[in-house]
């Protein structure tokens, strides 16, 4: 461990990280490779919690890990500008750095599934990318590797051909200028359903309808997005409800961003 980029503050991991490659894979999409000491902690659905490189952006942002790559020390993060941190962090190149907390939250339970199992992938828009490292891992293992993947528009496609490596990939789009028109549920109707496990991310809606159709699966599970502060379970800013309870919570940065279905009001 190099002392002079990486300090512990109790469970907390902080690094400075290297950008080893920075490209626009569609419009206003981008994929950020980071290199560094932490990667060798990540889990398929975890998230970083990236320090915005200038003085006016307090609050780190949070993104979720596309991809792993522990030989080489590296992973893959793939992000929509949205406002003024990620055009920031759009303008890194080969060569920056940037100050990175994690890796943050559970992620996605990927346990006791081989060949003999099947799952469903759900993704939704810039919600696709960590169900990447999810189909790799689960294909290593022999799982068959099912993806309905949904977008507004053919322009905003993003990693089919990735994900197509591992399994099926079905692609709808909003206005049917690629794919099958409409949402994943015009798929997902007409699946068999012998799922052994949903893995799901995407907008709110997407993720409604999957908590609702699978509601007591045993192990479908939907990643979710909450406005975020500390990103470590100190400041209750990401806080979801628990069905039937007025009292107990959930954090989304610490007891998410991962969530069987059922656990909580969306
Ligand atoms: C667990 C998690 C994983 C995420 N993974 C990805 C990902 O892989 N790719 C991607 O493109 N986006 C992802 N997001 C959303 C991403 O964090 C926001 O788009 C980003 O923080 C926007 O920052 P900004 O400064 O560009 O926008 P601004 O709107 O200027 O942000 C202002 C503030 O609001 C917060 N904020 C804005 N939108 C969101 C949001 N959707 N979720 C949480 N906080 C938000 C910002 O962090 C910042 O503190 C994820 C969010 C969460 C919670
Ligand atoms: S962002 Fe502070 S507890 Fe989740």
């Amino acid at each position: 461990m190099n002392p002079t980029c990486k300090k512990r503050l109790g469970a907390i991991r902080l690094e400075t990280m290297k950008v080893v490659a920075q490209e626009e894979i569609a419009p206003a999409i981008f994929e950020l490779v980071l290199e560094g000491e932490m990667v060798e902690a990540m889990r398929a659905g975890q998230f970083l919690h990236l320090r915005v490189p200038d003085d006016a952006h307090l609050l780190r942002r949070p993104i979720s890990i596309s991809s792993i790559d522990k030989a080489n020390k590296q992973c893959h993060l793939i992000y929509r500008i949205e406002g003024a941190g990620t055009a920031i962090f759009s303008t890194l190149s080969q060569g920056d750095t940037l100050d990175v907390m994690g890796p943050q939250g559970n992620g996605f339970d990927l346990s006791d599934l081989d060949e003999q199992n099947q799952v469903l992938l759900v993704g939704g828009g810039i919600g696709v990318p960590p169900l990447l490292e999810v189909a790799k891992e689960l294909h290593e293992s022999g799982v068959k590797v099912v993806t309905v993947l949904g977008f507004a528009t053919k322009d905003a496609v993003i990693l089919e051909t990735e994900l197509a490596q591992y399994g099926q990939v079905f692609v709808t789009t909003d206005d049917g200028s690629y794919g099958i028109k409409g949402n994943v549920s015009v798929v997902i109707k007409d699946l068999d359903n012998q799922f052994d496990a949903v893995y799901s991310c995407g907008a709110p809606g997407m993720m409604k309808y999957i908590n609702q159709t699978f509601y007591d699966h045993p192990r479908a599970y939907l990643s979710l997005e909450s406005r975020m502060a500390c990103g470590m379970g100190a400041c209750y800013a990401c806080v979801l409800k628990v069905p039937e309870s007025d009292t107990v919570s959930q954090r989304v940065c610490e007891d998410g961003p991962v969530f069987r279905t059922g656990t909580v009001v969306l």
